[in-house]
């Protein structure tokens, strides 16, 4: 007998002797990430290093409401042989897993389309089955078995303040434990931002069964990390918009905290500000905090933990240890012991750049760095780390750029000149997630390595409305206040954020007014703006020239002072150069293989390609949206990339064994599961960001029937 089946047979007598949950088995695909502890390993094996090669497309799934720039960040579940997914419109929908034929689709009518990464499963009996998601403000509960809504509660209430004119969202499904859906939110990162508690709700009744302050209230512990005593009642995020893992077993939820808004400038907001940037162990039954761990101190470079830090098992100094494993934006491993989180390889408080800051800020002298595993990215940027595979003068153009940004550390503050973040906004490690194979303890992370230039600005300096102005002056001046961060000036797009150039064509004013007031996957609402604002923003950028002729007579809200504040940032820029690649030098994206017994990088790739580059022979890597998984045939399988590729790698060596090209690039994880007696890889091909055209299907692989 051989040990894998040895240890199957144990673990059916441990099943048989006990009435505790049983450990997850890692057969199906029931949860986001996987399994309940998130940890993107699938124990299937019919698809192996031997004949992955073999892999075929067998099904496409089209959802028919993709548009221009619609995407799809979905990881699938699987429950007996269904899956159930989200449209680019936010239609919940239900196929069978086998030949991806639809049973039902679930239509919320959207006029607010968030980011939506995936869904929630809860049965308590064959009739009981839900599915959890949320569209806009509201977290949907949907009959698993009909497709049809049993109740939907607005996220924007049980916040312990009014919140109804700020952006409240989730984009990552919530966690399922006992009959209580676990649920974190996607908030403003703006001055005028709701605050992101954490909460559980009753399957049933969606009534609110917990609560937990992710900023604390008087007599919380944490809340004298907040210099300000009333910043609770006024300063938001600290939000866990990446979603959880459980342990099941004992009950203990992991979530991973945001920063606290607004994100670069924390001169209302001062002290290390627990529990932003934190990862959190909760009792899943009461929401009791069991421990929490700062993985920044006062943060105001926006670096929130991207994944739920996930439960692993690893070997340490001859035995085994719960622990739980977080990657970051900035490319360190954090492993702390599950039970008290303790680092379990050393972390240093080393002193950090204090001088330099905005005046009000006060900067952490100092700032966790996690020495003893290995980093997955590049930290820093110096003129020797610039990409050189463009002509000379791009190359002296973008030294020249860099000369004049403030660079060189992690913490570097955020300045007027410009400061290099690097990694970059969206990481290193990015809400895909990374992947661990409990049978082998290697970790598997994909990273992007792109530097972005932070920009700060006087507040005073921006333009200002007035009632001396035409309606289409004060458009131009609100969207200099309120849109040009993203779209760019003159309206042309910057970063990852689309031109408004044009779009006169494709919305009339309602439906402009209600994307304002309800946002759109990465945009938030613009609840804050009256009326009369959103009247002259329409005019000016759907270019309605006998509105903009009229006089501005529109007062602005009034707003909470906590939200005036002295400095405001130009937005998210990537470091380009004139051609538009990174500013760095390649690699630009890599996936990379630690082993957490050993503490050791195993294997590093370069993940993706440029295809103008890659026929110089050069294998530059793109960024890359969503996490790999890994299975017990040997592979780790990952989309992500800007080439439209889906890729299975060898797991214990990196060797690329097989790539197949999708109709839209697959930002987003792939699922495995099985199904009649096969393995499938379904993976979301919704394309749409990093430039790249959208899609609106789901594509399934498995061997051929031949086999
Ligand atoms: C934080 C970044 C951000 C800010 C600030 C922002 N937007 Fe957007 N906006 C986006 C993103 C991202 C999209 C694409 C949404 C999607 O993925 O569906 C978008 C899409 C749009 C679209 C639809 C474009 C199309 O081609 O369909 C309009 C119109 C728009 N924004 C208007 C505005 C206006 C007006 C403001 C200011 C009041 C604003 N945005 C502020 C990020 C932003």
């Amino acid at each position: 007998m051989n040990a894998c089946r040895f240890s199957f047979l144990l673990l059916l007598l441990a099943a048989c002797h006990s009435e505790a949950p049983k450990p997850a088995a890692y057969g199906g695909w029931r949860t986001y990430g996987g399994s309940k502890d998130n940890i993107h390993y699938s124990a299937l094996s019919q698809v192996d290093t031997s004949n992955v090669a073999q892999l075929e497309k067998v099904w496409e799934y089209h959802t028919l409401d993709g548009d221009s720039i619609s995407q799809i960040q979905v990881n699938s579940i699987v429950i007996d042989s269904i899956l159930y997914g989200v449209t680019p419109k936010l239609k919940l929908f239900a196929l069978n897993a086998v030949t991806g034929e639809p049973k039902w689709v679930y239509d919320p009518a959207a006029t607010a389309i968030n980011a939506c990464r995936g869904v929630a499963y809860y049965k308590s009996s064959d009739t009981d089955q839900r599915l959890f998601y949320t569209v806009g403000s509201f977290l949907y509960c949907v009959d698993a078995v009909k497709g049809v809504m049993i109740w939907k509660i607005d996220l924007h209430n049980d916040l312990g303040r009014d919140v109804k004119d700020l952006f409240v969202t989730s984009t990552t499904p919530g966690m399922v434990y006992k009959d209580m859906i676990i649920i974190g939110c996607r908030v403003a990162e703006e001055a005028a931002a709701a605050p992101g508690h954490i909460r559980a709700y009753d399957v049933h009744t969606g009534k609110l069964r917990w609560i937990f302050h992710t900023i604390p209230y008087p007599g919380e512990a944490g809340y004298e990390s907040w210099k300000d005593t009333a910043a609770y009642k006024h300063i938001g995020g600290a939000n866990s918009w990446s979603g959880f893992s459980l342990d099941e077993e004992k009950g203990v939820l992991f979530a991973p905290v945001g920063s606290a808004s607004f994100d670069f400038y924390g001169g209302k907001r001062l002290g290390d500000g627990l529990f932003a940037n934190c990862m959190l162990a909760l009792d899943a039954n009461t929401g009791r905090r069991i421990w929490h761990f700062q993985t920044v101190h006062h943060d105001i470079w926006d670096r929130d933990p991207p994944t739920p830090p996930v439960p692993v098992t690893v070997q340490k100094d001859g035995a085994s240890v719960e622990a739980v494993v977080q990657t970051t934006k900035t490319g360190f491993i954090f492993l702390l012991d599950r039970k008290t989180g303790k680092p379990l390889y050393p972390v240093e408080e080393r002193p950090v750049p204090t001088s330099g800051a905005l005046p009000g800020e006060e900067l952490s002298p100092t700032q966790p760095y996690s020495v003893g595993l290995p980093v997955f990215a590049r930290q820093s940027l110096t003129e020797a780390g610039l990409n050189h595979l463009v002509p000379d003068t791009s190359v002296s153009e973008i030294e020249r750029r860099l000369a004049g940004y403030k660079t060189g550390s992690l913490f570097t503050p955020p300045s007027k000149e410009g400061t290099v973040i690097f990694p970059g906004f969206d990481g290193a490690a990015e809400w895909g997630g990374p992947a661990f194979d409990p049978k082998t303890g290697l970790l598997y992370v994909n990273a992007n390595e792109m530097p972005w230039i932070l920009t700060m600005v006087d507040a005073a300096a921006a333009p200002k409305t007035d009632r001396s102005m035409t309606v289409g002056q004060a458009g131009k001046a609100l969207y200099a206040n309120n849109c040009m961060a993203c779209h760019g000036e003159g309206r042309k797009g910057a970063g990852n954020y689309p031109s408004l150039i044009g779009v006169k064509k494709k919305y009339t004013t309602d439906q402009f007014m209600s994307l304002i007031s309800s946002g759109r996957r990465m945009m938030p609402a613009f609840k804050q703006l009256s009326q009369g604002e959103k009247d002259a923003l329409a005019a000016f950028i759907l270019e309605q020239e006998a509105q903009q002729k009229k006089v501005f007579t529109a007062a602005p809200k009034v707003v909470d002072p906590y939200y005036q504040l002295p400095y405001g940032s130009t937005g998210y820029h990537k470091f380009l150069t004139k051609e538009g690649y990174p500013a760095v030098a390649p690699p630009w994206g890599t996936l990379t293989a630690i082993d957490l017994n050993k503490g050791v990088i195993v294997w590093k790739d370069t993940l993706g390609d440029y295809q103008e580059f890659k026929e110089r022979g050069i294998h530059t890597g793109t960024e890359n949206y969503g996490g790999p998984v890994v299975t017990a045939g040997g592979l780790v399988f990952i989309a992500a990339t800007s080439d439209s590729k889906i890729r299975a790698f060898n797991k214990w060596t990196g060797r690329l064994l097989w790539e197949a090209d999708l109709p839209a690039c697959g930002f987003a994880t792939p699922s495995v599961y099985e199904a009649g007696g096969r393995q499938f890889l379904v993976i979301a091909c919704g394309g749409g960001k990093l430039k790249k055209k959208s899609g609106d299907s789901y594509v399934a692989f498995a061997l051929g029937l031949k086999q």
